[in-house]
């Protein structure tokens, strides 16, 4: 892959995108190996959790492609968009946690992108903002819909229509990421919370993250419905037996092996 590195360590893969001349920005190649390494690692049993993050010092990723966009006729753009939002729901769909590790700009479809992952962790350089109305468009991977669920109405609207970026502790203050982190620790914090992660039973997380996905969507009934179906569906399997049994025993389960 030419903008895409993939790392593989102890359970976790570091997803790279390295295309710094446009500060990580994304076109169609971009965003079609970026669905081509997610798709692997998803894949990969190796793998347990993963973190996106940018090349460089200076931004996650800066947005959408704006020179790529600039000739689009609707038609394109529509296509364009559904491959953004495509990449998105791959993301957001993942049965293993994916943590985006923002390591400056997150811009547009950057912030968007960070949208989609389950947990995001912020360099103390990052920057936040849909600036899209500035350029005469308007978030197309997700933002409109994401960013609301996520800090509520009222501040999304104020980040979409007034396009202004928002630093780190502002993004922590509104709940926009999880933690804020020195940037030369960036990816220290993001394999800790990783590693938190892969103490704990495979599938349990991957359902505990589809009952928390679909549940976004539905009523809170149909949600606990879908909970304790979930919930009992696990039972009588080798993981739940191993978490339980080893509470019993007084050890630490082993869900891995
Ligand atoms: N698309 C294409 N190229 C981009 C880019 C983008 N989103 N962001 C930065 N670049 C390119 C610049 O054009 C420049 O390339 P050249 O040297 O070839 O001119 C290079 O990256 C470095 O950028 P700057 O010289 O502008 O760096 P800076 O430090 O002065 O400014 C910045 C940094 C504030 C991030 C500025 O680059 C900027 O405002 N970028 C655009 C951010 C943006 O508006 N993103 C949203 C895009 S729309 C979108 O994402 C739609 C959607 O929802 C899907």
């Amino acid at each position: 892959m030419k903008y895409i590195r993939v790392e593989i360590k102890d359970h976790i893969a570091i997803v790279t995108i390295d295309r710094q001349d446009a500060l990580n920005a994304m076109n169609l190649e971009v965003i079609s190996e970026l669905k081509e390494a997610f798709e692997s690692c998803i894949a990969d049993s190796q793998v347990g959790v993963i973190i996106l993050t940018g090349a460089g010092e200076k931004a996650f990723i800066a947005g959408a492609d704006i020179k790529a966009m600039q000739k689009m006729k609707p038609s394109e753009a529509l296509e364009f968009g559904k491959s953004g939002q495509d990449l998105t729901r791959i993301i957001e769909n993942s049965p293993k946690p994916v943590i985006a590790a923002v390591n400056g700009f997150a811009l547009g479809g950057g912030c968007e992108i960070s949208l989609a992952c389950h947990i995001r962790i912020a360099g103390e350089n990052a920057r936040f903002a849909q600036p899209e109305v500035r350029l005469g468009i308007i978030p197309g991977w997700g933002g409109t819909q994401r960013l609301p669920r996520l800090v509520g109405k009222g501040k999304a609207v104020e980040i979409i229509t007034g396009g202004e970026m928002i630093t780190a502790k502002e993004a922590l203050d509104i709940g926009l990421v999880n933690h804020v982190a020195p940037l030369d620790k960036l990816l220290d914090k993001s394999c800790e919370v990783a590693q938190s992660i892969l103490k704990n039973g495979p599938e349990a997380i991957r359902i505990s993250l589809e009952c928390i996905n679909k549940g976004m969507d539905i009523t809170l009934d149909e949600g606990l419905d879908l909970e304790v179906k979930a919930f009992s569906e696990l039972f009588g399997s080798g993981e739940t037996d191993e978490g339980l049994t080893a509470f019993v025993e007084k050890r630490k389960p082993d869900f891995r092996n």
